[in-house]
């Protein structure tokens, strides 16, 4: 049997699968390894399924066994491992895209929904009972009808612009290439970025995490946006630069901002948390069982294929 070493805990279901199909090291307990660890108990394995919380750097990969063939990350993102470094090492590296498309799109619905609607000052006065409604008791803003812009036009994007669809509301995105007439069911594409922020009384962003995305949202594109945007992230921490962003927010130019990531998560710009005008989630956008059990499979899939069954991952990434 090959073996394989899991770097954190899988759902239950997951965790019998593979270990039927491989001599596997499991994670049972959770712990997050050091990179030293990691290398250790990854000594002689033909495979690695990891998770966005491990960082597999340039240097991880070098000092790696070379025995180890194949790593396969439990997300769809991958800005966690340096594919480059892996395929130097003749190291093929795999992600879990499609099943989390539509978990991750009811979670951007809901930072926008969340932050619009003042969700996070909406719970605490309820909580507190000393709240009194009357006509313009805690007003928000509305999606239905308003233009929303989504940055990056992926299987997210697209998913989070047919529920956006529902609320009416009238699709522009930016995206490395235009999509084909029957994918953009009439989006507006705005080849530049620029014009898509002009654009956007509301945006998601839905773009990879990589250094092209990172720090995107600045001070200088967050002036091209309609006074009293509405933003969320359900993507990469690293898109959105803090700092900017909360000035932003303090001023007006962004009403409210709903967050699921965060650059070094799980720490946050202690800054933000003096803000009122901001709906909070600590990384959930896949985390529902379904989903779950469905990255550990697509996971599990990519490692069987290739290393029991001899077949090329169909989600290859380097
Ligand atoms: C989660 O953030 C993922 O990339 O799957």
């Amino acid at each position: 049997m090959k073996k394989v070493l899991v770097t954190r805990k899988l759902i239950k279901e997951n965790s019998v699968r593979i270990s039927k199909i491989f001599n596997v090291r499991l994670n049972d307990n959770d712990k997050i390894f050091s990179s030293d660890e990691l290398l250790k108990y990854s000594k002689g394995c033909d495979g690695i399924l990891t998770f966005p919380t491990s960082t597999l750097d340039k240097d991880f990969i070098m000092a790696l066994s070379d025995s180890v063939k194949i790593i396969s990350n439990y997300a769809v993102g991958f800005g966690n491992i340096d594919i480059e470094a892996a395929k130097s090492k003749g190291i093929i590296v795999t992600n879990t895209p499609d099943v989390l498309t539509d978990a991750t799109a009811d979670i951007s619905i809901l930072l926008l929904l969340g932050a619009s609607r003042r969700a996070y000052e909406g719970r605490k006065a309820a909580e507190k009972q000393n709240w009194k409604w009357s006509s313009d008791y805690l007003i928000g803003k509305q999606m239905t009808g308003k233009k929303l812009g989504i940055l990056g036009m992926g299987r997210i994007g697209r998913a989070v612009a047919k529920r956006a669809r529902g609320f009416d509301m009238e699709i522009h995105y930016h995206n490395r290439k235009r999509l084909s007439p029957d994918l953009e069911h009439g989006a507006i594409y705005h080849e530049d970025i620029n014009d898509l922020f002009n654009n956007s009384e509301f945006l998601s962003i839905n773009c990879p995490g990589s250094k092209s995305t990172e720090n995107l949202i600045n001070e200088e594109t967050l002036k091209k946006f309609p006074d009293g945007v509405v933003i969320a992230n359900a993507a990469r921490g690293e898109v959105i630069n803090d700092e900017a962003m909360i000035k932003a927010m303090k001023s007006g130019k962004v009403f409210a901002l709903g967050l699921d990531v965060y650059r070094g998560e799980p720490k946050i710009n202690q800054k933000y948390l003096e803000l009122n005008n901001l709906f909070l989630l600590p990384h959930l956008g896949s985390a529902t069982i379904k989903t779950r059990l469905s990255m550990g499979n697509r996971a599990i899939d990519n490692l069987d294929n290739f290393l029991n069954k001899s077949i090329e991952p169909t989600d290859r990434v380097n």
